[in-house]
């Protein structure tokens, strides 16, 4: 523990903390690398995240998830962890960290930790040493090493696909073949291992005596996989838009993961106030057993990410996840956008049936409306406040930052990209450097150049240029975060609200958190509901002849 860590810091937050804080809080992640850039080395770091503290507690959040911030060669951005418990140089150091969540608390805010369990770096200690071992060693037991197919071994064991693109399987100098369902970097664990399981006991622990509020668990839906290791069913394979079903593929979402998942939360449960959220990308239906009693208090759900801008999905994704957190005593938990996918204002302002993996590449630059794309990501926000439960923003989503699509080719970093086939950018452009100030060679992000360049656009969207504009995103965001903290909300409580329009006019409505929303999704005014505004996602104008409408992709918070 680090001795110069004030403890009436990390008392602080249990003092006026009720148990349930995650319950409705507003969870705000950082993607650690590009956040804010402290000793000017072009990446962010802890530094840089300090620094900016009073800017997130000003903000309105109650919590940060840090992505991961471990060692690591950084092949899929950190996720590829090569030791567990130390903060990678390039961050900071283990004590930085530990006073960077103790002055996070002086202000109120609680620090999420990235667990990443399925998988290591293929730097990690023990693949190296798996590595040097030979076939049938006790050393290569921590992972998933078996011979390959064919007369000489030479074909993968089965027809496993990595999610990034190719074969799940590399073959290693001895002939033997290890298991990455991601990057080839980042070899999965065998979860059947006793020595895997304590580990990761243990580094709960670490994290969690160092003050963390808990966890982000990486893949929460992989982590066991089917004992001899079957081909995976063609109709069987999972994509954003059909997410994994369990419990009988192979390798997502199979029932032995939540005896593993048990024994986390005991002893997250050992300690005050703490809690873990389950990145699972299973379908609706599965989603409630991973936050049932002794498991995960919560559980992403990403179908906000993948609806699109249309009344009905809105509509049956609200139900469905107010519905389905509910039937097992647990809390939504909405998502916009995050680190792996397509910006929110950029989706929304691509056609409804863009490819999303491959416009970046395909174009053409012309399908991106980027004022629709704005507007609408105004009503989302507004959509996704006023729902019960809890939220996690994405950082730069309160500045409206579109994707950064046109990243030159030769500067892409995320491992998709070659593993595609060079058929998908990958997730760079959501992970450009926020822009603080409007001018500068990093537009404030520190005092070198960024390890991914900033768009020209980005410029007119920093913090200095909205912080005092009335109508910005970030003053959107600031207003309704905090009119939204001072809205009941403990009980989850949803009620859709037929406002009489006729069928298939666009509009969405409903009370929640005391208050009443209401979006008009389609393209032509709406009349205005009687009744106090609180707050707008766009300007309320006079039609002359019908009164006050309601304009196009614009959301109404009213008492
Ligand atoms: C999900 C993470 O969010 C993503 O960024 C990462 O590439 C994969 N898991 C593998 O860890």
């Amino acid at each position: 523990m680090n001795p110069n860590v004030p403890t009436e810091a990390a008392e602080c937050l249990s003092q006026d903390a009720s148990s349930d804080w995650w319950r409705t809080a507003c969870i705000y992640q950082i993607y650690i690398r590009s956040f804010a850039d402290g000793n000017g080395d072009g990446t962010g770091d802890l530094a840089g995240i300090r620094s900016r503290l009073p800017y997130l507690a000003e903000l309105g959040v109650d919590a940060l998830w840090i992505n991961p911030w471990y060692q690591s060669p950084l092949l899929d951005g950190g996720y590829d962890v090569a030791d567990y418990r130390r903060i990678d140089p390039r961050y900071g150091t283990t004590d930085e960290a530990e006073l960077f969540i103790a002055e996070a608390a002086d202000l109120g805010i609680r620090v999420l930790v990235d667990l990443v369990p399925n998988h290591s770096s293929w730097e990690h200690a023990w693949f190296v040493e798996a590595l040097a071992s030979p076939p049938g060693s006790a050393a290569r037991d921590r992972y998933h090493f078996c011979p390959g197919q064919g007369a000489n071994g030479e074909q993968p064991p089965n027809n496993w696909q990595s999610v990034f693109g190719g074969p799940a399987w590399t073959q290693v100098d001895d002939g033997e073949w290890y298991l990455h369902l991601f990057d080839t970097s980042q070899p999965d664990f065998n979860w059947e291992h006793p020595e895997v399981k304590d580990e990761f006991i243990d580094i709960l622990r670490f994290w969690l005596d160092r003050g963390a509020a808990g966890f982000r668990v990486d893949v929460a839906h992989s982590l066991v996989k089917a004992p001899g290791y079957p081909d995976e069913a063609e109709a069987a394979r999972a994509t954003n838009d059909h997410p994994a079903v369990g419990p009988d593929h192979p390798f997502w979402d199979r029932d032995e993961i939540h005896p593993i998942v048990r024994t986390w939360r005991q002893v997250l449960d050992e300690y005050d106030d703490r809690m873990m959220v389950a990145e699972a990308w299973v379908s609706p239906e599965r989603r409630p057993l991973y936050v049932r009693e002794g498991e995960y208090h919560q559980a992403f759900q990403f179908d906000l990410v993948t609806a699109r801008w249309d009344v009905e999905q809105f509509r049956r994704v609200i139900a469905q996840g107010v519905e389905a957190a509910v039937s097992v005593g647990a809390v939504p938990t909405w998502v916009l956008s995050n680190h792996d996918v397509v910006r929110h204002t950029t989706r929304y302002g691509l056609p409804t049936d863009a490819d999303l993996d491959r416009w970046s590449l395909t174009g053409p630059a012309e399908l991106l409306d980027e004022a629709r794309g704005n507007r609408r990501a105004r009503a989302a926000i507004l959509i996704m406040l006023a729902l019960p439960g809890s939220v996690y923003l994405y950082q730069g989503e309160e500045l409206g930052l579109p994707e950064a699509w046109d990243l030159p080719l030769e500067l892409l970093d995320d491992p998709i990209w070659e593993k595609s086939g060079r058929t998908q950018k990958g997730r760079d452009g959501c992970r450009v450097p926020i822009p603080w100030e409007s001018t500068g060679p990093s537009l404030g992000f520190g005092d070198a150049e960024p390890w991914l360049p900033q768009p020209a656009s980005f410029a007119k969207l920093a913090v200095s240029e909205q912080d005092s504009d009335s109508h910005s995103m970030l003053s959107l965001y600031r207003a309704a975060l905090a009119i939204r903290s001072r809205q009941p909300a403990s009980e989850v409580q949803l009620e859709m609200l037929d406002l009489g329009f006729e069928a298939g006019v666009q509009a969405l409505a409903f009370t929640s958190r005391g208050l009443r929303c209401v979006v008009n999704m389609g393209a032509d005014p709406l009349p205005m509901p009687e009744g106090e505004v609180v707050l707008c996602s766009g300007e309320l104008s006079d039609d002359s002849a019908a009164g006050r409408v309601l304009p196009s992709d614009t959301t109404v918070w009213m008492a």
